[in-house]
């Protein structure tokens, strides 16, 4: 029997990559070797497709919330055959949780996660202690968290957040004005460089001392 896909927002409700129910088990999705990489609010996927392209040893897994995106860039994968990408859509403060197993991802990335400027929307904002509990949890040590916005307070107030957790180390010395060093830029990056906009740039790395329990 065939069922007939809706066209508009229901037609990429029906066709989104979801992630499976309950456990995330990135082995399901990757091998084992090679380094595994996230990316939260993936986008127009600019960023995840041009890094696996440059980095052969990466298996990268998108999240990202607008199942339009979502679709759309897997299927740009599946057309391209960039087979070490995986994008599922949904909310990352929902699905990051259920990602296992611990200490087992090597880089986090999140380009310019919050767009809200106003205060009053501070309550929307995707960055903050509890997410980084979760990189934290599936970082390897001496893994990545990077985090890149254009909006200069946002970026300290990252720092900070990240400042609070003593198994991240940011390099105070590098200040938030470096070079992206994972040639590869996302779609808003681009356009930013384009434009002339500065955008600040936060790499924290895990302990080599820290666990992967709980924090
Ligand atoms: C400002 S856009 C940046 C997109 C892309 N990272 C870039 O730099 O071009 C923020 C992205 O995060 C996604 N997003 C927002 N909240 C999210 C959430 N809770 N879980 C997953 N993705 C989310 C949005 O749908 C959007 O694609």
């Amino acid at each position: 029997m065939s069922t007939t896909i809706e066209s508009g927002p229901l037609k990429y409700a029906q066709l989104a990559p979801l992630p499976p129910e309950g456990e995330i088990h990135l082995y399901d999705f990757f091998p084992k070797v090679g380094d595994i990489e996230i990316e939260i609010g993936t986008g127009r996927g600019m960023f995840l497709i041009e890094r696996a392209r440059i980095a052969s040893n990466a298996y990268i897994l998108g999240i990202e919330i607008k199942k339009k995106w979502a679709y759309k860039v897997s299927q740009r994968c599946a057309r391209e055959g960039i087979d070490r990408v995986r994008i599922v859509s949904g909310d990352a403060r929902a699905i990051l949780p259920r990602i296992s197993p611990a200490m087992s991802v090597r880089r986090i990335y999140f380009h310019f996660p919050d767009p809200w400027w106003k205060k009053r929307h501070a309550k929307r904002r995707l960055f903050g202690s509890d997410l980084i509990k979760d990189c934290l949890r599936l970082l390897k040590p001496g893994g990545e968290l990077f985090v890149q916005t254009d909006v200069e307070e946002r970026a300290r107030e990252y720092a900070a957040c990240i400042a609070n957790f003593s198994e991240l180390f940011l390099d105070a010395d590098k200040g938030l004005r470096f070079e992206n060093p994972y040639g590869a830029r996302s779609n808003r990056e681009r356009r930013a460089e384009e434009d002339g906009i500065p955008i600040f740039r936060i790499l924290a790395v895990k302990s080599m001392r820290a666990s992967g329990g709980d924090l």
